[in-house]
């Protein structure tokens, strides 16, 4: 774990920086995420970047494997270190063997959820506290953060009439109440809140189109401010 205690929830030293571009897609479920991040894979490797599109948790066979452990039903109590735990190690996993190298060729790295999932859904809405949260993931990923991270918001109620209306059977976290999940999307906006530079809000409920392109133009923005 780090021993220094960075001044904002989310932030923290790590390593220089990558050559690459790292961007996470982060919020609540049904608010959009999956569908965004590959319409802004897409419309990168249109304009000739090199991008990898990859997701948490998962992204590695490991992490795949976490991924159903975490997420199933059925699996007995999962208590909330565990859960903590294991987020983190699909997430180091995914950071060592599947992120960093990425960044590394010089790739522009999408991944739908990162850190702040944890921060968010472990950190607050299970109670275990931002920073021990914080903490155990920057140790996990080395202190690798994205250099820029897309909230997409939207409320408990209209992530919950999407997800109905998606038809999929509802994963262990999905399935819990909606104080959960108003908890979730009010730790999101703080986040972002503390650290503006790093984090484009956007209101989820926006068209598709609308919000793909603010998406891109964003990106794109940071590419050109790049050396
Ligand atoms: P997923 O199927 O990716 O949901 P979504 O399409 O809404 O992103 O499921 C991921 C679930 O896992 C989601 O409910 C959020 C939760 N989660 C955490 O609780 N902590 C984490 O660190 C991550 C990455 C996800």
């Amino acid at each position: 774990m780090t021993s220094s205690s960075p001044a904002t929830p989310d932030s923290a030293p790590g390593p220089g920086p990558a050559r690459g571009l790292f961007v996470a897609f982060e919020g609540g479920d049904g608010a959009g995420k999956s569908t965004q991040a590959r319409l802004l894979a897409g419309s990168l490797l249109a304009a000739g970047h090199e991008v990898l599109l990859t997701r948490e948790p998962g992204g590695t066979p490991i992490g795949e494997k976490l991924r159903s452990l975490v997420l199933e039903h059925g699996q007995g109590e999962v208590d909330a270190r565990t859960e903590a735990l294991i987020f983190a190690a699909a997430r180091a996993a995914h950071v060592a063997q599947t992120i960093r190298p990425a960044l590394d060729r010089g790739s522009v790295v999408i991944t739908d959820r990162y850190i702040g999932s944890s921060i968010v859904y472990q950190g607050v809405a299970r109670g275990l506290g931002i920073e021990p949260v914080r903490d155990l993931n920057v140790w996990a990923t080395d202190g690798l953060w994205p250099d820029l991270t897309v909230l997409l918001d939207v409320d408990e109620g209209e992530g919950r009439a999407r997800r109905a209306a998606d038809d999929a059977v509802e994963d262990r976290l999905e399935s819990e109440s909606d104080d959960f999940h108003r908890d979730v999307r009010t730790a999101f906006l703080d986040l972002a809140e503390a650290r503006p530079d790093s984090y484009l809000v956007l209101d989820g409920r926006r068209s598709l189109e609308e919000l793909s392109e603010r998406i891109l133009a964003a990106v794109t923005r940071v590419l050109e401010a790049r050396p």
